[in-house]
């Protein structure tokens, strides 16, 4: 008996996640049968190389599904989300979005598979790939919230140019050059800009919220306090945050990071002595979460302070996207 082809739509097959999410397919091999790379008219008709082979762009459009898909991964920015992820999902094609369109509706499932994967058979449809920052931050917090219960965390991130895509990357490339920005609302290079998406009414920027909301929603626990507060920096590729964990129970040091050492996802750099702790430049290019300073908060009576590392265009985006895919294969 023959199996029904699997056919895979990339939607925003051009951008700087969208290439990512094709050398991250290129790697893992996939039981996939079929791809169609989907774009805007800018990119319609430009030929990309994949899996060994010229693949043409297509303009995305409202009849794009109609020729029966069973997965879509999305990253085209909210509003392409927001009008096509629905329409795929209407035509019984599993959407994993990486827009923040859909991340907090209740409908839902926001899913990192370190750390949720339960959730993704919860889907209607649709399945949202969290923010970058958020991705990295939870999957070290997960096992430490199993195990002595997470009651308060401060968030502060400094976050590469690759997250504003590929018109944040030129900027730092045009910047060391003395070349105006075109993305950021100032100069990157030289600079670090404490405003990453639009600020609300509350003072906190979206992206600030997005890390606040997602993380209660990944976790399943909206009694977590969380604040945050998110600065994008001159570096290239991989966000770094530090993070501020209080917790309900007490710990052992020791026993804590033998816990984050053989958790998943997790690559512990932590030796002091020689130097060895995570940096942008070392997890550039890899899926793992890199922790180290790990060292206790005197200043509360059960904390630790974390310094964590990532690629966010790789764990932070594609990577876990197409490990949410491999997951539903
Ligand atoms: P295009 O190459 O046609 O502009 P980045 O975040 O790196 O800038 O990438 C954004 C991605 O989303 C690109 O692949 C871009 O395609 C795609 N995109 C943006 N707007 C649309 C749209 N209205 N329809 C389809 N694709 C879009």
């Amino acid at each position: 008996m023959k199996l029904k082809k699997i056919r895979v739509a990339i939607v925003g097959a051009t951008g700087m996640v969208g290439r990512m999410f094709l050398k991250v397919l290129e790697e893992k091999k996939l039981p996939i049968d079929e791809y169609v790379l989907l774009a805007s008219s800018r990119s319609a008709g430009k030929i990309i190389k994949f899996m060994g082979k010229d693949y043409e762009v297509k303009l995305l459009s409202e009849t794009s599904f109609d020729s029966g898909f069973d997965y879509a991964l999305f990253s085209a920015g909210g509003a392409t989300s927001l009008k096509y992820a629905p329409i795929a999902a209407s035509k019984g094609c599993i959407v994993i979005d990486n827009s923040s369109a859909f991340r907090m509706d209740k409908d839902v499932p926001l899913v990192v598979p370190e750390v949720n994967p339960e959730d993704i058979k919860q889907n209607k449809g649709i399945i949202a790939n969290p923010n970058c920052s958020t991705i990295q931050a939870v999957v070290p917090l997960k096992p430490l919230h199993d195990k002595y219960q997470i009651k308060r965390i401060v968030y502060s991130t400094y976050q590469a140019v690759s997250g504003a895509g590929i018109k944040g990357y030129t900027d730092l490339e045009n910047g060391i050059k003395d070349i105006p920005p075109q993305k950021f609302p100032y100069p990157i290079f030289s600079n670090c800009i404490p405003h990453i998406d639009d600020f609300m009414d509350n003072g906190y920027t979206k992206e600030e919220m997005k890390m606040v909301n997602e993380t209660r929603k990944i976790l399943h626990d909206d009694n977590i306090a969380i604040t945050a507060t998110t600065v994008r920096i001159p570096v290239f590729n991989s966000h770094s945050e530090s993070i501020n964990i209080e917790f309900e129970n007490e710990f052992d040091l020791f026993e804590l990071k033998q816990l984050l050492a053989n958790s998943p996802g997790i690559i512990v750099q932590d030796d002091t002595k020689n130097n060895i702790y995570p940096m942008p430049l070392n997890s550039n290019g890899t899926d793992e979460v890199y922790v180290g300073r790990i060292r206790r908060d005197f200043s509360v009576t059960n904390g630790i302070n974390i310094w964590v590392v990532a690629d966010n265009i790789r764990k932070g985006a594609a990577s876990n996207a197409v490990q949410i895919l491999e997951k539903m294969l």
